[in-house]
């Protein structure tokens, strides 16, 4: 029987990588669309490595609807879309917020507008926990209110839920899953793919492992005052390749019929939150390398703890995150070192 084909948007961006790896390690075909605005052309080499074959790409921005459409023309028979493609540095949303608004809800409408034009079924979307800002109680589960977006990217990731929920209801022949992903850290095992961030890492484990290598002088730890044991801002910190894992089994999902419903919402956790220092501290045991680092005020926009309520997803979906934390920390210091190397 011929496998199915998966369109990954954002294929060879940090998650979308990790889960072309995984879906062509279950035996799917995966065509990748990415306009590398925010990746790097090589990382499809490390995919091929890995699983010993080539995933089809095509370079162009689905911003541009002649573009997708002619895409969707050429690859008949795309069997889900897992859509990735976004900007995502909060910061940056904050200071150009329609540059996010364009982006994040264009590509979203056009291939929405595709799928029902073309009959594609099934579609997972890349959602976060940004969407439950503070939430009242914790751990937070999928049925937590949406809190006011603390950034024009959080914005987008709302907005998109609701223009899903909505095209789905008009929709008979499209499935969605949405996933809210908590905070996605570390690389593949073998270290061939990984996180690349552009300039100065906003995000905590890029941070830890460029001021391990040297590159940056010291991490500031953002806040000790939050009522939290340590005092240090309180995350759910999820290895990339157990939450590349989660893409697939919603894809098997749809296609073998199991979904509850025509949209369903997952959390993408551990279910097990983690402080600042803690993050430090698990870094420096598992890779011997002490970390430089110094107490500063709090970051604007933060939050104080999230969490994941993971029963949803693990009774439902079938998944459950595996990694340890200090195994994931280390997978992205030899990612770190690797790239390195080759710079
Ligand atoms: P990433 O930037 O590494 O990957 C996104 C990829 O999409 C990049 O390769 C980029 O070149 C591509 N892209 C962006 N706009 C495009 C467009 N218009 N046309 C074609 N390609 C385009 O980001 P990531 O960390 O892998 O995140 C993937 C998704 O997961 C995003 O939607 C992000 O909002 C969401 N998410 C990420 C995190 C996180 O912490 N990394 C957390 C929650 C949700
Ligand atoms: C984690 C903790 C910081 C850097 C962001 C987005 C969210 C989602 C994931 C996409 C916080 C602290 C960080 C540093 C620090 N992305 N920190 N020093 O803020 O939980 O979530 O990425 O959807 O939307 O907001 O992740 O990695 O930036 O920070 O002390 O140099 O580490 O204050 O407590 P965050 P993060």
């Amino acid at each position: 029987m011929k496998n199915k084909l998966v369109l990954v948007t954002g294929g060879a961006g940090y998650i979308g990588s990790h889960t072309a790896v995984e879906l062509m390690n279950e035996g799917y075909d995966v065509v990748i669309i990415d306009n590398l605005s925010n990746s790097e052309k090589s990382v499809l080499n490390g995919i091929a490595e890995i699983t010993g074959r080539n995933p089809y790409f095509e370079q162009f921005d689905i911003c541009d609807k002649k573009k997708l459409e002619n895409f969707f023309r050429v690859y008949k028979k795309l069997d889900a879309i897992i859509h990735f493609a976004a900007y995502k540095a909060v910061g940056e949303s904050v200071e150009k917020p329609l540059k996010y608004y364009q982006n994040n809800l264009n590509t979203l409408m056009n291939l929405l507008e595709g799928m029902v034009k073309h009959e594609v079924p099934h579609f997972v979307f890349s959602s976060s926990a940004t969407v439950y800002g503070q939430p009242d109680e914790l751990p937070v589960t999928e049925t937590a209110p949406f809190k006011p977006a603390d950034s024009p990217y959080g914005n987008t990731k709302q907005i998109a839920e609701e223009m899903i929920r909505d095209t789905v209801n008009a929709s008979p022949g499209l499935q969605a899953i949405s996933l809210r992903y908590f905070n996605p850290i570390g690389a593949h095992p073998s270290a061939l793919i990984g996180e690349l961030p552009r300039g100065v890492p906003n995000n905590l484990v890029p941070f830890i492992t460029q001021t391990a290598i040297g590159l940056r002088e010291e991490l500031k730890v953002f806040g000790d005052d939050y009522n939290t044991p340590d005092g240090t801002a309180i995350r759910d910190y999820i290895n990339v390749v157990d939450l590349a894992k989660a893409h697939v089994v919603s894809i098997k999902r749809m296609i073998e019929h199991k979904s509850k419903d025509r949209l369903e919402i997952f959390n993408l956790g551990t279910g097990k939150g983690s402080s600042v220092m803690e993050i430090v501290k698990a870094f420096e045991k598992s890779t011997g390398v002490k970390i430089n680092y110094k107490i500063v005020g709090r970051r604007t926009g933060d939050v104080e703890s999230v969490y994941a309520d993971t029963k949803y997803a693990n009774n439902e979906l079938g998944w459950k995150a595996e990694t340890g934390l200090e195994e994931t920390l280390l997978s992205a210091w030899n990612w770190e070192k690797n790239i390195r190397k080759k710079a």
